[in-house]
């Protein structure tokens, strides 16, 4: 297989390709339980985060150094970097590439690290682009869900929230897809209701979909319920629009009745007050789980990318 280069977006991976990283992350575990490992010695990892993060950043950091390499990082780089001063992200790209090996990006637009990867020479890996997508919370995502429904072919999703915004819900819809006899039912209050670029793309690759009001009806039919915050960053002054998303789907006790007994509920985190605490003792709740897997995914790609 070809060395792994930019990590842009959730199309761009092979099944063979994820199948590979999936093996990686495994052994991932391994080196973080039982015997640690020093393969990234010498190797840098920039990290430029233009928007909020605690998972993401701090995970690819500890994936960093659990391999032996270090790090060098701007967070809030909106406010504490040059594109304070109006340096262009291409330009902060073309600067961080002479000082590290790797850098991880996430930005408030969508595209951008399209655009990073453009100029770089490095491998560039997206942590977030805006609305746009978020690949690597989907490869731990997809991972989370082989590991709990111990499947992925054959299985169904419920995705719960603001579709429309939520870069995790894309990415992820993006990735299922390449596995057989994916359903998806989108629950979405109407204001962030998935966009029509994934509903072509799976129309496109004979993936079944439907939108669906009733989150009850589709909890008793899901392996997977995917729960995704309104994104309120994303709504500027609208804020009537977030306030009625708000609220409109929440699991709690009750809806913990109708799923199946074998299901699991995953959410990227943070979560607001779309999953109730109560939920959070049930065995079916996997959402801190999903959020551990982080650092073996992102040592498998920091692994790879590095071609160690
Ligand atoms: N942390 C995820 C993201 O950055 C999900 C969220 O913020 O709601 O996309
Ligand atoms: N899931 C996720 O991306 O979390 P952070 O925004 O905290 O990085």
């Amino acid at each position: 297989m070809d060395k792994l280069n930019h990590v842009i977006e959730a199309q761009q991976f092979t099944p063979e390709r994820l199948s590979d990283i999936f093996a990686v992350a495994r052994e991932m575990e391994q080196v973080v339980r039982h015997y640690g490992s020093n393969i990234l010695n010498r190797r840098l990892m920039a990290t430029l985060f233009y928007e909020p993060s605690t998972r993401t950043r701090l995970s690819f950091e500890a994936a960093m150094k659990r391999l032996g390499g270090e790090v060098i990082t701007t967070e809030n780089a909106r406010e504490f970097s040059s594109a304070a001063k109006g340096e262009t992200l291409e330009d902060t790209v073309r600067i961080v590439e002479g000082y590290a090996d790797v850098i991880v990006i996430r930005h408030f637009e969508s595209g951008a690290a399209r655009r990073a990867a453009s100029v770089a020479r490095v491998p560039i890996i997206n942590a977030g682009d805006g609305p746009g997508q978020h690949p690597t919370q989907s490869l731990l995502d997809v991972y989370t869900i082989q590991k709990e429904v111990g499947r992925l072919d054959g299985i169904t999703v419920a995705m719960v929230g603001d579709l429309a915004n939520g870069r995790t819900a894309r990415s992820l819809a993006y990735l299922l897809a390449k596995y057989k006899d994916v359903k998806f039912y989108f629950v979405a209050p109407e204001v962030v209701r998935m966009k029509d670029d994934i509903k072509e793309y799976l129309h496109r690759h004979g993936v079944f979909f439907a939108e669906e009001e009733d989150l009850f009806k589709v909890a008793a039919m899901a392996d997977v319920i995917y729960q995704t915050r309104i994104q309120k960053e994303r709504f500027g002054d609208r804020t009537a629009d977030y306030e009625n998303a708000r609220g409109k789907y929440i699991i709690d006790r009750e809806l913990l009745q109708v799923m199946k007994e074998r299901a699991v509920i995953m959410h990227p985190l943070p979560r607001v007050d779309e999953i109730h605490p109560e939920v959070d003792t049930d065995p079916r709740a996997a959402y801190f789980r999903q959020a551990h897997n982080g650092l073996y995914i992102r040592m498998a790609l920091l692994k790879m990318v590095l071609n160690a």
